[in-house]
């Protein structure tokens, strides 16, 4: 099986990878729904922390929840499906995870479509956003600009990803002719909206993830097991 995904990959003209927290997983990123690697949101409330909502009833907790997982990343390092990936210019690469792991593995091509862990923004409308240290991460401060509290420039639960960021992936899916589809349950939508249009635009969707998930049925191919084994092995 895993034969005739590289072929199809191999004679790909225009390949795309939709990847989730099954990519970093195995580089010690914790999944959000996967009950075998105790899954994030298991131990915390999502409403209560990834949410504009959440973070105007305590910006302190937020902040310092986000704190925690900054250090995580910063002392992950990119697993081999992070660096067979990077190393395919020909690969644009549309994910939803906020780590920092395919850039670090040397991605260009990259659209993230719920944002960045490595930067801070002011919602003001100011306009203010800076990078930050994820090994060293700020606690909840104010922006220089307008002192409005800077948050993490992520996509919260209840707010739209970036219409540039959404026209870029969508435009993507339509024109590509084979989607790689690593490590994500295709849970959440918008996001997971784009496998059907893929497939709807005639791409073949191959699937790389430890369980179904609700890309399964669209699957021309689905491979069961761990990212850091199979995508090098299919892109190779
Ligand atoms: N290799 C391949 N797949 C894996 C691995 C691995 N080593 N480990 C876990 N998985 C799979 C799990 O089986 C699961 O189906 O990765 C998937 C992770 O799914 P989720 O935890 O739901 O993460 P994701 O799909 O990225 O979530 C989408 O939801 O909470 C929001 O914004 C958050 O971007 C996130 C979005």
């Amino acid at each position: 099986m895993s034969k005739t995904a590289s072929r199809i990959v191999s004679e790909a003209r225009n390949l795309v990878a939709f990847s989730g927290a099954g990519l970093s997983a195995e580089s010690g990123v914790p999944t959000f729904r996967d009950a075998t690697t105790g899954g994030l949101w298991k131990r915390h409330d999502p409403t209560k922390l990834a949410s504009p909502q959440g973070f105007a009833r305590d910006p302190q907790l937020v902040v310092e929840w986000y704190a925690h997982r900054r250090r995580a990343i910063a002392q992950a390092v990119p697993n081999p499906a992070h660096r067979a990936l990077a190393a395919r210019d020909d690969i644009l690469n549309i994910t939803q995870n906020v780590d920092d792991l395919l850039e670090r593995a040397g991605a260009q091509a990259l659209v993230r479509l719920h944002g960045t862990l490595a930067a801070d923004r002011c919602d003001s409308g100011c306009g203010y956003r800076e990078s930050i240290d994820l090994a060293d991460p700020p606690s909840l401060r104010s922006c220089p600009r307008c002192g409005d509290h800077l948050r993490p420039d992520v996509v919260w639960f209840g707010e739209t990803l970036p219409a540039n960021v959404w026209e870029a992936a969508e435009s993507a899916c339509r024109r590509c002719d084979v989607l790689l589809i690593i490590g994500t349950s295709a849970a959440v939508h918008p996001a997971a909206g784009l496998i059907g249009l893929a497939k709807a635009s005639g791409a073949q969707l191959i699937v790389i993830n430890t369980q179904p998930s609700e890309a399964s049925e669209l699957a021309d191919i689905e491979l069961l097991g761990n990212a850091s084994a199979l995508v090098p092995e299919v892109l190779d």
